[in-house]
């Protein structure tokens, strides 16, 4: 493991995004996440990555200040985690789609839009920005799962947070169209946004800057993943993560 505090404390200087300090959270007294200490740098796209059940959709909930936490410190863009300031400077798409299907994309977005006193203009920018221009006037119902998961892209992108937590958001979809939304995420942290991606799948972990690994509601990793490599002498993030969980010496 590197050393996590003194990575935290380097983050800490540079206004992390999303800053834990032995966070552990309990969910009906059951210990789910088990301490966990991280930082997270602006406009870097991250990995959550873990298997099911591990605890990813339980950390972005916290993330996003509707779980509560149970001790230790959960800072989000510099306030408490759940801080109502923080409402529209984060984006999240839950694991379960949000979006009402009975509707089209842009009776959705403008809906969503309101709420969060956003301009049609944004709307019409953001439908552009995820590449939905042709489906507009297309009920959610009737669009391909890829076109749905830009949906809900799109519906967090409302509001222009800086803070991105999308859960699995690409779970389902072929090959191609994974790598279109990767290439979307790209682009929105080149913008300066800051991504929170979870995912099982680990050739996505391949395509992440930076890496949390959990694993039974522990941390494993929360570095680069070219480090994450070097230091295992992998060429994968599944090798990688194997070799982490099988070594009995600390990495
Ligand atoms: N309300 C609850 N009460 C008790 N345990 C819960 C509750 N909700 C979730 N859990 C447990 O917490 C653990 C972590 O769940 P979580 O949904 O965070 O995992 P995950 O990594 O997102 O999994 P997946 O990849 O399947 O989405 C699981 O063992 C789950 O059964
Ligand atoms: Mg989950």
């Amino acid at each position: 493991m590197p050393d996590l505090k003194q990575h935290t404390i380097d983050y800490m200087t540079q206004n992390p995004s999303i800053l834990a300090k032995s966070l552990v959270v309990k969910r009906d007294h059951t210990l789910i996440l088990d301490g966990l200490s991280f930082a997270i740098r602006p406009g870097s796209i991250n990995g959550l990555i873990g298997p099911s059940g591990s605890g990813k959709t339980t950390l972005m909930r916290a993330i996003v200040g509707v779980q509560s936490i149970s001790d230790g410190s959960l800072n989000v863009l510099g306030k408490s985690a759940g801080d109502k300031t923080l409402r529209y400077k984060i984006g999240y798409v839950s694991q379960d789609m949000a979006v009402y299907t009975d509707l089209t994309v842009v009776q959705n977005l403008r809906y969503f839009a309101t709420v969060a006193r956003a301009t049609r203009q944004q709307v019409d920018d953001i439908i552009a920005t995820v590449r939905l221009d042709k489906q507009r006037n297309q009920i959610i119902g009737s669009l391909s799962g890829g076109q749905k998961a830009r949906v809900s892209l799109a519906a967090a992108l409302i509001g222009n947070p800086e803070l991105l937590v999308l859960d699995e958001p690409t779970v389902g979809l072929d090959p191609v169209l994974r790598q279109e939304l990767w290439d979307l995420f790209g682009e929105l942290a080149s913008q300066g946004k800051t991504l929170l991606v979870s995912s099982h799948v680990m050739d996505e972990a391949d395509k992440c800057d930076e890496l949390l690994l959990l694993r039974d509601g522990q941390l494993l990793w929360n570095d680069s993943r070219q480090r994450l490599l070097s230091r295992t002498n992998t060429r994968s993030v599944q090798d990688a993560f194997m070799r982490v969980i099988t070594s009995k010496e600390a990495i």
